[in-house]
């Protein structure tokens, strides 16, 4: 992959994003290094939802190590699958499983954010219900049979699956709505699937179903939403979650078992192979998976699920498992990475030379004088500075890195406090 093929709109937003210490979702996958293992692993994992199979795994790193950058990477990897995806960070309001709106507020925060090929920002849900008329009524064309027919006959396959009646019905509704070009029931579908509708009644007379999607129906939907994105001619579903350390930061054990259960209960049915399409990668830190008392090694039949081959340790890595250990970034990697971002930067004055390759080793040499190991251990804040550096000498021809890198501070790039969320109602303690 060379930087040649990054426009400059990418490139500014990478940069930008790099800058201020977040993690770049576009452009991504020019300044990667390292994790070819792991990125051959997950790329099998797509590959088998794509053929129809489902995969779970979970992606556990410390702070700082890599691990929303990886996320974005398999998702970009997924779209190009034509897998469509859809990504979420828990929080206290968010969770897989709850009883206060959490677990439908985390499915309606996934359904804003899915995502597509066409629509990698997102807010694909409405394509992917486009693409499944549009598909319909050029197999209906092909095999010269009425449109509603064919309908009929791709949302029988939903309703055999739990809550597949109702889903089928409101995609019926969006096809009516299709048909007369009546925006109003179209809008009142996309609303349902959306998890938008908060009481039955109103459900009931927009569109005529039974149901609203509520907490409990969370993974049965995503369930549903994967094999309809098979039948609207799409390669299946990737959920990302991220932030799993807010289960671990549930201080009530009920909430927390309730979710990990839903882990387990997750990890099962699709390790199983009961499901179609459908991939879930979670990305959580070490104690969020070890902690005895908290993580989800504190839930018995994850621990023997999720236990790590003890083979696989010191430099030898195991990626059959669902669990895939991120390590730090070694030396070597960080210092690939900061010639890459050089490049990315050098990108848009290709005539003048930013810094020398000299520099790099100097900065790393510099970083590590301040940092200590941190400095590749937890490369946000060294990314950061550099990125700084190259920003100072773009725009003053007159600048000499050297001067500059040796005023160049740096402070350790420490985890937040772990905050508890002490009940339901998601309330902050320290
Ligand atoms: N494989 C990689 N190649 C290039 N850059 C990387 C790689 N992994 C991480 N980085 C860089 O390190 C930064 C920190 O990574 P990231 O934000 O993914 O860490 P994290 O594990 O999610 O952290 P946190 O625990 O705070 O959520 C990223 O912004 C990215 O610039
Ligand atoms: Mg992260």
């Amino acid at each position: 992959m060379t930087t040649a093929s990054l426009r400059p709109r990418d490139r500014d937003a990478l940069i930008q994003s790099l800058r201020s210490g977040v993690t770049p979702r576009v452009g991504a996958r020019h300044i990667q290094v390292g994790r070819t293992g792991e990125i051959a692993a997950l790329d099998k994992d797509l590959e088998r939802i794509a053929e129809g199979g489902a995969s779970f795994r979970l992606i556990v790193g410390e702070y700082g190590s890599g691990k929303t950058f990886f996320l974005n990477l398999i998702r970009g990897a997924a779209m190009e699958r034509q897998i469509v995806v859809a990504h979420a960070d828990l929080n206290p309001g968010r969770r897989l499983h709850a009883s206060g709106g959490e677990a439908r507020s985390l499915y309606a925060e996934l359904m804003k954010n899915l995502a597509s090929r066409t629509k990698p920002e997102g807010g694909a849900l409405n394509t992917v219900v486009e693409k499944f008329i549009t598909t319909a009524l050029a197999e209906a064309r092909k095999a010269a049979r009425k449109p509603e027919d064919i309908i009929h006959e791709k949302l029988e396959a939903l309703s055999e699956l739990v809550m597949g009646y109702d889903f089928a019905t409101v995609i019926a509704a969006y096809w009516r709505a299709y048909e007369k070009d009546d925006d109003t029931l179209k809008a009142n579908a996309i609303r349902w699937l959306r998890g938008e509708f908060s009481a039955k009644t109103d459900a009931r007379a927009a569109l005529g179903v039974r149901e609203i999607i509520g907490d409990a129906a969370l993974y049965d939907q995503l369930k549903l939403l994967a094999r309809f994105t098979r039948l609207a001619g799409d390669k299946g579903l990737l959920i990302c979650l991220d932030e799993l350390v807010n289960l671990y930061k549930l201080a009530n054990p009920q909430a927390r078992n309730g979710n990990y259960e839903q882990i387990l209960r997750i990890l099962n049915d699709l390790e199983q192979g009961n499901v179609e399409g459908l991939g879930f990668i979670l990305g959580g830190t070490p104690e969020f998976l070890t902690d005895p008392r908290r993580g989800l090694y504190s839930y018995p039949a994850l621990q023997s699920r999720l236990a790590e081959n003890p083979y696989a340790r010191d430099g030898l890595i195991d990626l059959s498992g669902p669990v895939i250990r991120l390590d730090n970034l070694s030396r070597d990697q960080f210092g690939q990475l900061l010639g890459k971002l050089s490049q990315v930067y050098q990108g848009a004055q290709p005539q003048r030379v930013l810094l020398p390759d000299t520099a790099i080793p100097a900065f790393i040499a510099h970083s590590e004088q301040r940092l200590g190991e941190a400095a590749f251990r937890t490369p946000r804040t060294t990314i950061k500075a550099f990125v700084g550096l190259l920003a100072v000498l773009e725009q003053n021809e007159a600048a000499d890195w050297r001067v500059l890198l040796e005023q160049t501070e740096m402070e350790a790039d420490e985890p937040r406090a772990v905050m508890e969320v002490s009940d339901e109602r998601a309330s902050f303690t320290l």
